[in-house]
């Protein structure tokens, strides 16, 4: 048996139909840049994750940098070093600085290390919600608080995750998602969105996403060209109906690994707190490279997210860290395995994954 990694294809099938009339309806309007389908899209998005607007812009990574843009962020910027490379790249491109505070067993960065980082020069905070896990929250938001930080949600992995009730994104001053096709509410290419409850805020990432014209060729700001298509728009409409059904069958297949995979030798599961949603299901072993390579030679994908931690990337090596300055990042990236985990996987295909990590064992 194969056993994809991720299998969007599965998906789109069961929404075939919604999704061609959907795109036939931008097709026939001839609308292609933002306009009513976006609108529509910001809305009913901002609707399902409890705040005042969401603006939909070009991908996560946009979402990040003008996010820092808006919130005038020019100083450090603390942030987690085991996330993908963009929450880092953002804060580069935003003109300001990361400065990095080790993660917990969750994978999230740890909440009693932060103060000992913050500095004068300190101006926000973006934690990162991992694989679907939500960042204590609550002892976040009291530091930013004490401290006088912005807080910039990376909620890409998280679309759905809540924390005491909330939903990500929804906490901080801006929640930034991505809706590549691989995250819990993926399009059919790039696109992002930001959360905010703020107005002077959300109006001022409308105007950042059009090269900062208000109104149109006149800047008064330094904008992107960064806007979220029509298109992509209609399918995130269609999708975002399924999103509750699909982030439930993520849970149950994660749940049906926990139980399957919690009492293997040498094998840790990942940690599990009510609201939590599975944008990845990782496991944990120190024999990580040698499972990989027992699991693709019987054809079930799996994937290392991430093999180096943000800190010992070479594009960084000019901040000055080393090796062993996150000790637990650092192990995260030996011994993290991603293993198949997407809506509408089979129970047969999980046993056979199930009895494959077993026999390695
Ligand atoms: C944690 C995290 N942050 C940011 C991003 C960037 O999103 P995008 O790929 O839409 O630019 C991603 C996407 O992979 C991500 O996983």
């Amino acid at each position: 048996m194969k056993v994809e990694f991720i299998e969007l294809k599965r998906q789109h099938q069961l929404i075939k139909k919604e999704i061609n009339t959907a795109i036939q309806n931008v097709l026939d309007s001839g609308n292609f840049i933002l306009g009513e389908e976006v609108k529509r899209f910001e809305e009913e998005l901002a609707g399902y994750c409890g705040v005042k607007y969401a603006v939909g812009v070009a991908s996560g990574s946009d979402a990040l940098f003008l996010s820092l843009k808006a919130l005038d962020v020019k100083g450090e910027v603390i942030t987690t070093p085991f996330s993908f490379f963009a929450t880092a790249g953002a804060i580069f491109r935003a003109g300001a600085r990361p400065v990095f505070v080790d993660i917990g067993e969750d994978y999230n960065i740890n909440p009693d290390k932060i103060e000992r980082a913050i500095t004068k020069k300190t101006e926000a905070i973006i934690p990162v919600h991992l694989y679907g896990m939500p960042c204590n929250m609550q002892k976040i938001m009291e530091i930013a608080k004490k401290h006088n930080l912005k807080v910039i949600e990376d909620a890409a992995q998280a679309l759905g995750t809540e924390f005491n009730g909330k939903k990500m994104g929804s906490f901080g001053d801006t929640g930034c998602l991505s809706f590549f096709p691989t995250k819990n509410l993926g399009c059919f290419g790039d696109g992002g969105a930001i959360l905010t409850n703020n107005d002077g805020l959300a109006e001022k990432i409308r105007t950042l996403r059009v090269h900062g014209a208000k109104p149109k060729y006149f800047h008064k700001i330094i904008g992107i060209n960064s806007r979220l298509d029509a298109l992509q728009a209609a399918v995130l409409r269609v999708k975002l109906c399924f999103l509750e059904k699909w982030n439930k069958q993520r849970k149950e297949a994660a749940e049906f690994y926990n139980s399957s995979l919690r009492n293997l030798k040498n094998i840790s599961c990942p940690v599990y707190v009510d609201g939590r949603t599975y944008n990845l299901y990782t496991i944990r072993t120190k024999n990580r490279d040698e499972l990989k390579e027992y699991l693709t030679k019987n054809e079930i994908g799996s994937e290392i997210y991430y093999p180096l931690p943000l800190h010992l990337q070479e594009c960084y090596s000019f901040l000055g860290y080393k090796k062993g300055d996150f000790p637990e990042a650092e192990k995260a990236c030996q011994e993290v395995l991603s293993i198949p985990l997407f809506p509408g996987i089979t129970k047969e295909e999980q046993e056979y994954v199930v009895s494959k990590i077993k026999e390695f064992v």
